[in-house]
């Protein structure tokens, strides 16, 4: 097959990727070794002294059970890149395949998860075992004369002797990656014998698995394989639902392309010697830059990314991105740049999640009601985001008396030197020192709280009142939209801007209908050994407010295939309906 000129190039320049790529992992294992002797670097001044206690308090929060998202990312981000995918044959001998695996050196962990084909992803002990596997990997040829010589960390595993029915992969168990359907939910919580089981029973369920946190920093480390053949110096982080904490099994990956390190930001430039002499073609604005450092790598993960199809550039957007599905480990995935304000906003969720074990249960299930309700989507429209949904239930865990958390002015207050952030005009500083934050003594129920959050949202004054999570306090609406929550960073946006008339209506209108029926005591206790229809326990507590919802006017948009309420709930919401219409009329 003749190969044209450009392509010859192209294939130089994935010879080049495999190279960078290679330096670039080296470069950075040698880097994280010295992560501690970096952290406690004095170059003298403040920021480093602070970045020093930040340490020693990342270091006293571990012992309490608690990482900063930076600890995490840093963990996480080692360990991707010591791992490596690989697509296995369900035939495929286990410990053969361990056998085969460990002649390159030990391995920490492994585990089997299928997404189109059964996958492992083995983490070695040390990322020469990384490098040491790659040397010997095949690279398609015959018949895939074309194809390109970039040696990604996406394996595929063949061959490997004999097949022992005992111990075939089939028979070992693969990590679920996606969450369980609705029904089968709400039998699971109708079975439980309390709310608060049936909470911690529905978070337990949806929450990222550990495997499933590995699998999107391999993805993450996978993309950054092929775009440091751009950006020898860039690193992929996921933000948003990944990291936050908040994320449910099956939610998008959100990445960001993270070019900090030789941005020059926060960088006085010397009075002499050299520097970069930067020459941004065709770039005058900062948004311009990010169009086209997203339309270089959206074309290469379009064209090499292994495992990458669909590949969308969306470079119009507010926030431009390049949309991809990652077929491998079946994941939507979003690549941005320069969108620090959202990484901002993802370490504020995580640090609330962390600061109260009821956060993440309450907003799992608000989540998972709204969901179930048709409020949230997957699909962008007028609907309100799961972004916008978690900022409504922290306004809501503010507003308790004692407050469950503080608000974002007082996590201001508290930071420290090393905390100061301003990005593009905006204060986005926050403390990041867990140990700084004393809580208020509340303590109210899950039970209690869920009541609450549905009765608080049924009755707010959203035609007259925003949302502020940074003074934690409705304010006045600063401008006309159904629906308004402050950005916390950006503070002159609207968080919940896409949000229409009649979708908020939607979602007051089933948090009446859930107050309702939490206050019921025919829906709010368990049914004991009662079984409704096809043998499946009688749903009561959260599983009810999981059902379709009966009040006129507010179905759902999906039509979903669901187990019939039982006829006790059945008659319950009739009355509903029937109270709803005399109000009207
Ligand atoms: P799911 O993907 O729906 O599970 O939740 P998510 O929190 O990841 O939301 P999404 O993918 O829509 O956005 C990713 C992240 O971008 C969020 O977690 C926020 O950190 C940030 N983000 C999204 N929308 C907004 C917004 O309107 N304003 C701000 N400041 N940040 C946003
Ligand atoms: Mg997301």
């Amino acid at each position: 097959m003749l190969i044209c000129a450009s392509f010859r190039k192209t294939m130089a320049s994935s010879f080049a990727v495999c190279r960078l790529h290679m330096r670039g992992r080296a470069s950075l294992a040698k880097c994280l070794q010295k992560t501690d002797a970096f952290l406690h670097r004095s170059i003298g001044t403040d920021v480093v002294v602070a970045q020093a206690e930040a340490t020693r308090s990342d270091e006293s929060d571990e012992k309490n059970g608690r990482k900063s998202l930076h600890t995490l990312h840093v963990e996480r981000q080692e360990q991707a890149e010591r791992s490596v995918l690989i697509s296995c044959q369900t035939s495929t001998n286990e410990k053969k395949f361990l056998k085969y695996l460990t002649k390159h050196g030990e391995i920490n962990k492994y585990f089997f998860y299928e997404s189109y084909g059964v996958y492992a992803v083995v983490e070695f002990a040390n990322q020469e075992s990384v490098a040491s596997l790659l040397e010997g990997v095949a690279i398609p040829g015959g018949s895939h004369e074309s194809a390109v010589p970039f040696k990604s960390r996406l394996l595929s595993l063949r061959n490997l002797g004999s097949v022992d029915s005992s111990n075939q992969l089939s028979g070992w168990q693969c990590q679920p990656q996606t969450t369980i359907p609705i029904n089968e939910l709400i039998k699971r919580l109708s079975r439980e014998e309390s709310i608060k089981k049936q909470i911690s029973s529905l978070t337990e369920a949806y929450q990222l698995t550990e495997e499933n946190s590995r699998l999107r920093f391999l993805v993450c480390s996978l993309l950054k394989d092929i775009a440091t053949a751009y950006f020898p110096e860039c690193t992929i982080k996921p933000f948003g639902s990944s990291v936050n904490g908040f994320g449910k099994l099956g939610c998008d990956l959100d990445m960001l392309l993270d070019l900090d390190s030789i941005s020059g930001r926060n960088v006085k430039l010397p009075k002499s010697g050299l520097s970069l002499e930067y020459q941004m073609k065709r770039a005058n604005s900062e948004r311009a830059v990010t169009q086209s450092i997203l339309s270089v790598i959206g074309k290469c993960v379009d064209q090499f990314g292994p495992g990458c199809v669909g590949v969308q550039k969306i470079l119009n957007a507010r926030c431009p991105l390049v949309r991809f599905a990652h077929q491998p480990s079946g994941f939507q995935c979003d690549l941005t740049a320069n969108n620090r304000v959202a990484m901002k906003s993802t370490e504020l969720l995580y640090l609330y999640g962390e600061l109260d074990p009821r956060v993440r249960s309450l907003v799992f299930t608000v989540r998972c009601w709204a969901r179930a309700h048709g409020v949230t989507s997957s699909i962008p429209g007028a609907w309100i985001t799961n972004f916008s949904l978690t900022v409504m239930v922290l306004f809501f865990l503010q507003k308790r008396s004692p407050p469950i958390i503080p608000t974002l002015d007082h996590l201001r207050d508290l930071a420290g030197p090393a905390d100061k952030s301003v990005i593009e005009g905006n204060d986005c500083t926050f403390v990041s020192d867990f140990n700084k934050i004393q809580l208020q003594s509340n303590t109210e129920t899950l039970e209690q709280l869920l009541g609450e959050f549905f009765e608080f949202y049924a009755t707010f004054p959203f035609s007259r009142m925003s949302l502020n999570i940074r003074k934690g306090k409705e304010q006045n609406k600063p401008e006309v939209a159904p629906l308004h929550i402050q950005n916390p960073f950006e503070t002159s946006l609207n968080v919940s801007k896409n949000v229409n008339a009649s979708q908020l209506d939607r979602f007051v209108a089933l948090c009446q209908e859930s107050a309702w029926l939490l206050q019921q005591s025919e829906t709010s206790t368990p049914r004991g050994s009662g079984v409704g229809d096809e043998g499946a326990p009688t749903p009561w507590g959260l599983a009810t407010l999981l059902l379709p919802s009966q009040v006129a006017g507010i179905k759902s948009r999906k039509k979903r295939r669901r187990e019939p309420a039982s006829e006790r709930i059945k008659g319950l919401l009739e009355s509903l309906k029937n109270k709803n219409q005399l109000k009207k009329s």
